[in-house]
């Protein structure tokens, strides 16, 4: 029995159809967002060196002083160390690329997503004029969307955090990450004996564990996509350097990965 022409394009055409929303969404992850953005009154040309991501001096100086605080997309520490393209929207001053920041500080004001450094700020304005004239406006009308960080000839490297104390409290912050992901998971492995141990983030961008597994250490990042439909988004980087069994409080080591940032 021949089918009803009719029924045939329906077949042929509603995998199409039911597609079609999906590829739309998907196109649409590069879309800018509608919001706000104010900036740090007392700040000066660099970033802050006491935001809630505990970044301390690399906090200041990250991103060219280009750094900013977040209100939703702090996410509980989550948020950390992820790079927003913000441009304001006044045609009048605003330049089209706008600014590229790192997130390092949560906070908000007058509806704002992002409270930026000056220096952030200032810079999307189409000349340093239009800048200051945005800098007198105190808070702009902005766009805004993820991008990939990048930083070029750098590893991910691991900052061991004052607070920790050999052996028994290790705490740190993973530097450096380039692309678009979120770091949702850390396993600190001993290398000998191949034992991980799975750590919480303590706060900010802080990863802590107390009594850490001895010997030279393996800090295996867990990377998520911030595509939520999408499971297969994740991978586990392994580092090719260790941690010094012998690692002390302060100390920066550089983990040998870094991960592409397109
Ligand atoms: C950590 O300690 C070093 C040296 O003692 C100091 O220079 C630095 O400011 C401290 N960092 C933080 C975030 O307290
Ligand atoms: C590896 O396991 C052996 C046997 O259980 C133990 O004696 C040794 O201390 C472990 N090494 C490390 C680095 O944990
Ligand atoms: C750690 O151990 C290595 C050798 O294993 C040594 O060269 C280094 O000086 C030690 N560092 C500290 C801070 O003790
Ligand atoms: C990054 O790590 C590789 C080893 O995996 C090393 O050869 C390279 O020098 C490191 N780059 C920097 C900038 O430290």
């Amino acid at each position: 029995m021949a089918l009803p022409l009719q029924y045939l394009l329906l077949v042929l055409l509603l995998p199409a159809l039911l597609f079609l929303p999906m590829a739309m969404a998907d196109s649409c992850s590069d879309c800018f967002v509608q919001s706000r953005a104010a900036y740090y009154p007392n700040s000066d040309q660099e970033g802050t060196e006491t935001g809630a991501c505990e970044y301390g001096a690399y906090g200041a100086t990250l991103n060219g002083g280009d750094v900013s605080a977040a209100s939703n997309l702090y996410r509980n520490g989550v948020g950390c160390g992820a790079c927003y393209q913000v441009r304001c929207t006044n045609s009048d001053l605003c330049s089209t690329d706008g600014v590229t920041i790192v997130i390092t500080d949560s906070g908000s004001s007058d509806n704002t997503d992002f409270i930026l450094s000056q220096h952030a700020f200032a810079k999307m304005g189409q000349t340093p004029d239009a800048g200051a004239s945005l800098l007198a406006l105190g808070a702009v009308g902005i766009e805004y969307r993820r991008v990939p960080c990048s930083y070029p000839q750098k590893n991910i490297t691991i900052k061991i955090d004052n607070s920790s104390n050999f052996p028994y409290y290790l705490a740190f912050q993973i530097w450096y990450q380039q692309g678009d992901k979120d770091i949702t998971a850390v396993q600190l492995c001993e290398t000998v004996n191949l034992t991980c141990k799975l750590l919480d983030r303590s706060h900010g961008a802080v990863w802590a564990v107390v009594s850490p597994p001895t010997g030279p250490l393996s800090v295996r990042m867990l990377l998520s996509g911030n595509d939520d439909d999408d499971d297969d988004d994740e991978t586990w980087v392994v580092p090719t350097n260790t941690i010094p069994q012998n690692w002390t409080a302060g100390a920066i080591y550089d983990s040998g990965v870094q991960v592409s940032n397109s």
